[in-house]
């Protein structure tokens, strides 16, 4: 299910141009992290892929679809959008309630869509808190609660908008895993993240965007090295990274264990 942005382009009915020729493939099952500052487009190229928006020029596929050709209800069935805010996200009155939205919607039937929903709300450690109705939750919960629902939808694509914001350290890690056991089954995710080290350490391609357009693309070590577009974006590498420079290191280790080895071969 490989998807393809063409020469995207989006201008908003307040005349804002927030995708300004977006081109991009994403082969099935790629990590992808998408970085950049507050109103490059992130949001708004991912929302692409659900139908939400539909191109003001350019062409979306997903997989031998394009998506101007379907409707939001059967995208839905190949993309599960995690919203960059719960509250616009969920609307049932207990947690169990919006998990089991999605796939009632798709049609799964009644035992599949209860495995399914059981097994998200374990995923993300919210089996205590299923009959809780969401807005007693924290936002941290709730974002996990937003990450379940599409968990649950068992779709080809994931898409996290800002998944680890307002997760603690464990709540990242476990963003982490899910990411991680997703692509290990072959489907593709794509985070939108602010958080360079969870970039870094987890995703296997990053690209840039600052005002509507890609300004670098490529391995995680490769697009971190690229200081001119990190800076017109305002994206700081990870700080694994910033150790190493700052030492004066040409290596540029991503993970605290690459760094190690790094620092072994070093004389003291
Ligand atoms: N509903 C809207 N109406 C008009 N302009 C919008 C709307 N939503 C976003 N924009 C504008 O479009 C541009 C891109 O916004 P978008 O939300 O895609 O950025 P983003 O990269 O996701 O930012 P952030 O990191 O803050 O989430 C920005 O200039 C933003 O102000
Ligand atoms: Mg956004």
């Amino acid at each position: 299910m490989d998807i393809t942005f063409d020469q995207l382009r989006y201008t908003y009915a307040s005349g804002v141009e927030a995708l300004r020729g977006v081109s991009l493939a994403v082969p099935t099952g790629q990590r992808l992290a998408i970085v950049g500052q507050n109103g490059a487009g992130k949001t708004t190229l991912v929302r692409h892929l659900n139908g939400i928006f539909r191109p003001t020029s350019g062409t979306v596929r997903i997989g031998d679809w394009t998506t101007t050709d379907k409707q939001i209800a059967e995208l839905s069935a190949r993309v599960g959008y995690v919203f960059q805010n719960p509250d616009e996200q969920l609307f049932a009155r207990t947690v169990r309630a919006d998990v089991a939205f999605g796939p009632k919607n798709l049609g799964f039937d009644e035992q599949r869509a209860s495995e399914l929903v059981d097994a998200a709300l374990a995923r993300t450690a919210l089996t205590r808190e299923a009959d809780a109705h969401p807005h007693h939750l924290s936002l941290s919960e709730r974002k996990r609660v937003a990450i379940a629902a599409v968990l649950a939808m068992d779709t080809p694509i994931v898409v996290l908008d800002e998944p680890t914001t307002g997760q603690d350290e464990r709540g990242v890690r476990m963003v982490a895993s899910i990411t991680n056991e997703l692509a290990a089954e072959g489907r593709t995710v794509i985070a939108i993240t602010h958080d360079m080290d969870f970039a870094a350490e987890n995703f296997e391609r990053v690209i840039v965007m600052a005002q509507g357009e890609v300004h670098a693309d490529g391995e995680p070590g490769e697009v971190f090295s690229h200081t001119d577009a990190l800076a017109k974006a305002a994206v700081e590498p990870p700080q694994l990274m910033r150790l190493a420079r700052e030492l004066g290191w040409r290596a540029h280790p991503l993970t605290v264990e690459s760094f190690v080895a790094q620092l072994a071969k070093k004389p003291q």
